[in-house]
């Protein structure tokens, strides 16, 4: 009966018919995340398959889906699970079982999951279509193949096709996540909600003399204690030149007076996730270096939200980025020349080296297209989700930079829902300009 419970059976039947009614007929099969094994007997956290728990809001590994139209508007859902077992209990806890999977989250049919490839023959041979994708799962795909060969064997009198036509389901799952509805949105702001407390206590938690660990403690203290089960992706807390290591995890220097600390962390609420990242003095007070930078950033990140408009292209705010970082670099005296020529050259690179947004949801780097065929970026839509996180990073023997800025690296990064009235940010509520981050670290 795990925490990712999520007991909406109407709500999970309606986003199965919308995929359904995007496919057309055919059998869709759809697995949870694997189990995955840590180390000796011991196995990582368990957290279900994105797209399965957004499908079904069923918690427990070793699951699987089978849901096909059956008229208009209507849809038949077999979920296939792990059966109650009073022994495997004692140890692990209760779990829904096979009425559970039907008398609380809405399945038509439940069976245990040990009947799965009993079962599938009869449910492939009665499609001409099935949506399943290929290479996710080898172990999967094998047992799928063994049983499209089994049943073209029986019908061999017939010389049937070997296995019906098969088509991947992902881009329009991707399709319908990347527009959210009203209870993913509503799980977006618990999870930013949370994701701003946490960097709320990580500010007052951070001081001299303390390692980065203990400000990651204090951040993700709050996040449990708002709700959160899990985090959505590992948190980075990176002081003074860590900042400079786009994915730093070691999480374990000794903070230093003079450090800025980036922390780029997100609480999982309902599924979904936040996206922030917040960079801070960790003795509470900018160098005038240090606010300079942050400064160019935080004026870059501003540009870049008012981007984020219905039907202008996805990556718009990298675009204003770009142009704000470069300007800003020219200020700083890094740069020299004309803006537009050197955002033409790419001359920002060695201080900008990533992207600007990516879209947010189940996943942190969440699905949905970014490019038409043609490569071209694909316009906003209301409803879709994604982060706003320009930064700026001077490596501490980064000699293209002036000695007095090596060593400071910022990132500020919020999250940003589309919406018709123009761009929501979720996580407003993260204290960001550099009066309100000095105030909040003093308020320890
Ligand atoms: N936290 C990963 C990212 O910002 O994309
Ligand atoms: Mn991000
Ligand atoms: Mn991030």
């Amino acid at each position: 009966m795990s925490r990712d419970a999520s007991f909406a059976p109407d709500l999970h039947r309606r986003r199965r018919q919308r995929l359904l009614d995007a496919l057309g007929d055919g059998l869709l099969l759809l697995s949870t995340a694997p189990e995955q094994r840590r180390n000796g007997d011991v196995l990582h956290e368990f957290r279900p398959g994105s797209d399965f728990h957004f499908l079904t809001g069923f918690p427990e590994p070793e699951a699987v889906l089978a849901a096909w139209r059956t008229g208009r508007g209507r849809h038949r859902a077999v979920l296939f699970v792990r059966p109650r077992d009073p022994a495997r209990e004692i140890w692990d806890g209760p779990r829904h079982g096979v009425a559970g999977a039907r008398a609380r989250f809405g399945a038509d049919e439940a069976h245990p999951i040990g009947e799965l490839w009993h079962r599938v023959p009869d449910l492939v041979a009665a499609h001409d279509r099935m949506f399943h994708r290929l290479g996710a799962d080898a172990a999967f795909d094998r047992r799928l193949l063994d049983a499209f060969a089994a049943i073209a064997q029986k019908r061999r009198r017939r010389q049937p096709a070997a296995h019906p036509t098969l088509q991947d389901p992902i881009p329009a799952l991707a399709a319908l996540r990347l527009r959210k509805d009203a209870a993913e949105i509503a799980a977006l702001r618990q999870a930013a909600a949370a994701t701003v407390a946490g960097h709320v206590a990580a500010m007052r938690a951070a001081r001299p003399g303390r390692r980065e660990y203990e400000a990651q403690a204090a951040l993700e203290a709050e996040f449990r204690r708002h709700g959160s089960p899990r985090n959505g992706y590992p948190s980075i807390v990176a002081s003074g030149p860590n900042a400079c290591v786009l994915h730093y995890h070691e999480n374990d220097r000794r903070m230093r007076a003079g450090d800025l600390l980036l922390v780029d962390a997100g609480a999982e609420v309902g599924g979904c996730t936040a996206d922030v990242t917040r960079t801070f003095p960790v003795a509470g007070r900018f160098t005038p270096e240090q606010a300079a930078v942050y400064a160019v950033v935080l004026r870059a990140q501003l540009a870049g939200i008012r981007a984020c408009r219905v039907g202008a292209p996805w990556n718009r705010a990298h675009h204003v980025c770009v142009r704000e970082l470069t300007r800003g670099l020219v200020a700083l005296g890094v740069l020299r020349g004309d803006v537009g020529r050197l955002v033409a050259k790419h001359a920002y690179r060695p201080f900008y080296m990533h992207g600007t947004s990516h879209w947010l949801g189940r996943d942190v780097h969440d699905v949905g297209a970014y490019d038409d065929d043609r490569d071209a970026p694909l316009p906003l839509v209301a409803g879709a989700a994604l982060t706003v996180e320009p930064g700026l990073y001077f490596g501490p023997r980064e000699t293209r930079a002036p000695a007095r800025l090596r060593g400071i690296g910022v990132r500020i990064e919020d999250d940003v829902l589309v919406t018709r009235r123009g761009p929501v940010v979720l996580t407003a509520g993260a204290p960001k300009s550099i009066d309100a981050i000095e105030r909040t670290c003093a308020g320890r």
